[in-house]
């Protein structure tokens, strides 16, 4: 009866090191989109960004924007001629570094009277940074992580 418990242990072990590998697309607002009204701040609470991970802004073209702007261009809702302003509708905007970030509608008072902002803070990712600083290439780091794979899966062995 060792096999059938053997298995399931390292279906789980590659589950957690894939899920931690790969980079998630998080849908702003989910199925609602970035539209009026929306409570961001609910939506982002539970979650936890990563430096990998991509926002998607998904909306109607024309009726709204996506505009990155710093702490102060949040509180108040200022859009400077400074600032980069995504209008495509289906905007994916990749997380390259940590740290706080924050998002408002440029349009109207979309920000200040409709709620259209959002702010994050996205954590360092540790495990590419600190785990294998010499994987560079995406089979170099899959060669790696089988190799890691490989090691706990030798180890649990000990155990079952
Ligand atoms: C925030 O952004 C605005 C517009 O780009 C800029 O004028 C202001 O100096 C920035 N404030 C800080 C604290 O960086």
């Amino acid at each position: 009866m060792v096999a059938p418990r053997l298995i399931i242990v390292l279906i789980a072990t590659i589950l957690v090191l894939a899920t931690s590998i790969s980079a998630k697309d998080y849908v702003v607002g989910d199925d609602s989109g970035w539209t009026l009204d929306f409570d961001y701040q609910t939506w982002a609470k539970d979650k936890v960004f990563f430096v990998g991970d991509n926002l998607v802004f998904n909306y109607a073209s024309g009726s709204h924007n996506v505009v990155k702007v710093n702490g102060t261009g949040f509180q108040q809702c200022i859009v400077s001629s400074t600032n980069e302003v995504l209008t495509s509708g289906r905007d994916v905007i990749p997380l390259k570094t940590p740290g706080r970030k924050w998002y408002i509608c440029g349009v109207g008072k979309h920000c200040e009277s409709r709620n259209m902002k959002l702010v994050i803070t996205v954590l360092p990712n540790t495990k590419d940074t600190t785990l294998i600083p010499i994987a560079t290439s995406g089979s170099t780091k899959l060669a790696v992580y089988g190799f890691i794979i490989a090691l706990f899966v030798s180890r649990l062995l000990l155990f079952v």
